[in-house]
């Protein structure tokens, strides 16, 4: 299959590249770098033996994704490209509504008109808001939309009712939306990694900073949450299980638009993944507790039950793997790709 990945210079994009090229799929990355680098697809290269195509282009700019696409040919989608960082949409409300939902909506303009009708959307668990009462296993069935906290979180949920509408108008697409719970570790080699640009906005990036002695110290974000140590609780996917995912998505699309959850099913607290990331690394994570971060939730924790069977996908590495992985990448790139 030839797969068209947008924003595939990301940290996903780049390990579902690595994915999709050893499975001996060809693989675009149309990217603007501008929250990537184009390091990311040279290692991916270097890791594969492989040639990944690039085109950059800004896929919210009509006339350059056209430009960009016209002469491409592709069988699939999948779409990661677009802003994702929950603060900076807070501040920033316009821009993240006008890049992520003119990325899509151009994205799914040129698809129609190449007849290109296989897509896989880069969705998260932030689009079931904030769950009733008691609910701490969120399966698909959660309502979408219900209490989502910021402008980021809506624009997934929009872009999720944008692909249902699309497809409702044009019954020949087939599309899947991917929930991610909450990406986290490297591709096992440490060639590649989340590279966030400034500071980490999520946990497990900022620990691997301490832990490499670019930040001082973790602040733990409150720690009188009901769960059993008091801070939050996370359902965390090793990204290399999250790429596998995504290809056990493309293979099994369908007519119609179908949403899946990628997460582990099982919680891990923030205290949890301290003490985790100091064993694989072997380095001291000072921190200290502060304040609650405004919209955050106690626990949240997919059931992953829909996967696991109708897509015959299921993780297969623990948090420890994750944090040894990521101490890999982090230690062998303390700068990340700036350092390369
Ligand atoms: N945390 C800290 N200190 C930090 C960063 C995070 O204590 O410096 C805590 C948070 O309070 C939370 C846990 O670590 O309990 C995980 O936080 P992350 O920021 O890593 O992840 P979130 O669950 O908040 O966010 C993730 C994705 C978002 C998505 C959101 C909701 O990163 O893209 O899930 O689904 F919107």
């Amino acid at each position: 299959m030839r797969v068209l990945l947008t924003g595939g210079a990301g940290y996903i994009g780049s390990h579902v590249a690595l994915v999709l090229l050893e499975r001996g799929d060809d693989v675009i990355v149309l990217d603007d770098f501008s929250n990537s680098s184009p390091e990311a697809l040279r290692r991916v290269e270097k890791l594969t033996g492989k040639t990944v195509q690039v085109v950059e282009a800004d896929l919210a700019d009509r006339a350059a994704a056209d430009a960009a696409l016209a002469d491409l040919e592709f069988d699939a989608v999948v779409h990661f490209a677009g802003l994702k960082a929950v603060g900076e949409s807070v501040a920033q409300p316009s821009r993240y509504y006008r890049t992520n939902l003119n990325s899509t909506l151009n994205l799914l303009d040129i698809m129609r008109d190449k007849d290109v009708r296989k897509l896989v959307f880069s969705s998260s668990a932030t689009v079931y808001g904030t769950p009733a009462a008691g609910v701490e296993r969120l399966d698909e069935t959660q309502p979408v939309g219900c209490g989502v906290t910021n402008p980021y979180g809506w624009t997934k949920a929009m872009i999720e009712q944008i692909i249902t509408d699309v497809q409702r108008s044009w019954p020949e697409l087939e599309a899947v939306l991917l929930r991610y719970f909450n990406p986290v570790g490297a591709h096992p080699s440490g060639e590649i990694g989340e590279d966030p640009s400034g500071i980490p906005n999520n946990l497990m990036p900022f620990v691997a900073q301490v832990a490499v002695g670019r930040r001082e110290k973790l602040a733990v974000f409150g720690d009188q949450y009901p769960t059993a140590d008091g801070t939050g609780v996370r359902d965390y996917i090793h990204v290399m299980d999250l790429a596998e995912g995504h290809v056990a998505a493309l293979h099994h699309l369908q007519p119609g638009v179908e949403a899946y959850n990628l997460g582990s099913g099982e919680g891990y607290s923030v205290l949890e993944v301290v003490k985790a990331y100091t064993d694989a690394s072997g380095k001291q994570i000072p921190y200290e507790i502060v304040a609650p971060r405004a919209g955050d939730l106690a626990t949240l924790v997919a059931d992953p039950a829909k996967a696991n069977e109708r897509l015959d996908w299921r993780t297969t590495r623990s948090l420890d793997d994750a944090c040894r992985d990521s101490w890999t990448w982090q230690s062998q790139n303390p700068n990340g790709f700036a350092g390369a």
